[in-house]
């Protein structure tokens, strides 16, 4: 049996995010420039984007580009932003004719002009899609989003119109960039890395962590069955015992 024929469909992630890491080590592999390596994680993302709509994910985030990465050498970030521009207008159709939504978390307004416009318009255009949102992270970093969050939060107290009695976990859920999306049950993270930097800290508080070795211009659906193979595998106990889950 395959890994796609064994998932229960019954028991999906509503939500996957992934932390697509190693294009530069991949490129590096093949005597190439790391550009080439991002270049080459465009096919990763469309495959991925594809399966995960097929089986039935309602929402996949993909951290493309996070805040720590400004500080990488200025020709590669101009072509990762390049990159970007060309990778949102070649797929645009693709994600309509798949019937996906796409929206974007992070600190937008710090992109360059180009790219600003060409995901609004990306996101315009497919704001109807329904089968599967697929969210970007761009200029995203956990740490940004949650000071960004307490900082509008602290003005609404100072302007009266909330009561500090009033925040609790549903009001923060609603200041942070993902106040529309439920938080992911599975996050998977590719080039054996075991970390975070920075990606989804408050909404990945219960997630299942999943990491596997693969780079991730490699990384094809064939993995993505696999991580959810995994995570159909394991308890998720939420502080309980496994006796309460079980009954
Ligand atoms: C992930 O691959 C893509 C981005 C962070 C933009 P890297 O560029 O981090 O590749 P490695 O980790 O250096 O191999
Ligand atoms: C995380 O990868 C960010 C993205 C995948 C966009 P990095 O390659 O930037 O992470 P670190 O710096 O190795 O932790
Ligand atoms: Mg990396």
């Amino acid at each position: 049996m395959s890994f796609k024929e064994k998932i229960n469909p019954a028991r999906l992630p509503q939500h996957i995010a992934v932390i697509m890491d190693g294009n530069g080590r991949w490129a590096k592999q093949k005597g190439k420039l790391r550009v080439f390596g991002h270049q080459n994680g465009v096919l990763a993302v469309r495959d991925t984007v594809e399966a995960a709509a097929e089986l039935g994910i309602k929402f996949l985030t993909l951290y493309a580009f996070s805040t720590e990465n400004w500080n990488r050498p200025k020709f590669e970030v101009n072509a990762l932003m390049q990159l970007l521009i060309s990778t949102i207008r070649k797929e645009t159709k693709t994600l309509t004719d798949n019937d996906i939504r796409l929206q974007a978390i992070g600190d937008i307004d710090s992109l360059p002009t180009g790219c600003k416009r060409e995901l609004k318009e990306a996101i315009d255009l497919t704001s109807g899609n329904k089968r599967m949102t697929l969210v970007l992270a761009l200029s995203y970093s956990s740490k940004w989003e949650i000071l960004n969050a307490v900082k509008r939060i602290a003005g609404e107290v100072a302007e009266k119109r909330i009561s500090i009695s009033d925040i609790d976990e549903s009001l923060f859920n609603s200041f942070l960039c993902t106040a529309n999306f439920p938080d992911p049950e599975l996050l998977i993270r590719t080039s054996g890395e075991q970390r975070i930097s920075n990606f989804l800290l408050w909404q990945i508080a219960y997630s299942e962590l999943y990491f596997t070795n693969k780079l991730w211009p490699d990384f094809r659906r064939e993995d993505l069955y696999e991580a959810i193979l995994d995570y159909q595998s394991r308890e998720r106990r939420f502080g309980k015992t496994s006796e309460q889950i079980v009954s």
